[in-house]
């Protein structure tokens, strides 16, 4: 390896860093529920331990809006994404729900990244076939994604589909995850990923626009 890529990833590894302890010691868990539902629309698909069948899409089916929310940052972008873009909306979600309580969800979460866990998921999606483009939200979870997402890109296969990241954060950003999922699907398109800090989520529908209007929507 010659200079110039150990310093690249040096400086990886640092900014990682750095977003993991400026999440750590401001505490910033935005552990407040969230009731940010899409504005009434009647598009959305809210997935609650339910399959999602085709009888399920609507006209704008091509796009699928696929989150993981805990405390409800990312959904709260995820439902911004809808309202700009239409599709189906879902939720998803674990057979074990994770726990209530902030350091415990720390400790749950750190294990199940240690042990590289696939937790069983409650939510299929039946028609993946309708879709071209996945808009797939998460929130960083130790600088990666919450493993929960690795069951997910292991139980389907989106080859030849767009894949749209969109994540919140305390501060990690992306955090190396576009690469993470490229290697999990490699046949997908895996376009400009959105980051956004957890206590902007709930504010930030015109980072939403302008992050999809240079994606073409
Ligand atoms: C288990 C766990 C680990 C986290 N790890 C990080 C991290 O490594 N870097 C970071 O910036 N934020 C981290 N966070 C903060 C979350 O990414 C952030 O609050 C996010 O917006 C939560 O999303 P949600 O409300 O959709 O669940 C962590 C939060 C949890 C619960």
């Amino acid at each position: 390896m010659n200079k110039k890529v150990i310093a690249a990833i040096g400086a990886v590894i640092i900014i990682a860093v750095v977003g993991i302890l400026v999440y750590m010691f401001t505490g910033n868990n935005n552990s407040e529920s969230t009731n940010n539902n899409n504005n009434g629309s009647n598009n959305q698909v809210q997935n609650n331990n339910n399959n999602v069948s085709s009888d399920d899409t609507t006209n704008d089916g091509n796009i699928l809006i696929l989150y993981f929310s805990i405390s409800g940052n990312t959904e709260a972008v995820a439902n911004f994404i809808h309202d700009e873009v239409g599709g189906d909306i879902v939720k998803l979600e674990t057979q074990e729900t994770y726990p209530d309580d902030y350091n415990d969800l720390l400790d749950v979460a750190q294990e199940e990244q240690s042990e590289n866990a696939r937790p069983e998921l409650s939510t299929t999606i039946d028609n993946l076939d309708d879709y071209d483009t996945i808009f797939l939200g998460y929130p960083i979870w130790w600088g990666d994604m919450p493993m929960a997402i690795y069951s997910f890109l292991d139980n389907y296969d989106l080859s030849g589909k767009t894949i749209a990241p969109f994540v919140t954060s305390g501060g990690s950003g992306l955090s190396g995850t576009l690469s993470n999922i490229k290697n999990e699907e490699p046949n997908a398109n895996v376009v400009e990923g959105l980051s956004i800090y957890d206590s902007d989520a709930r504010s930030s529908r015109n980072e939403v626009v302008d992050w999809l209007n240079g994606l073409g929507y």
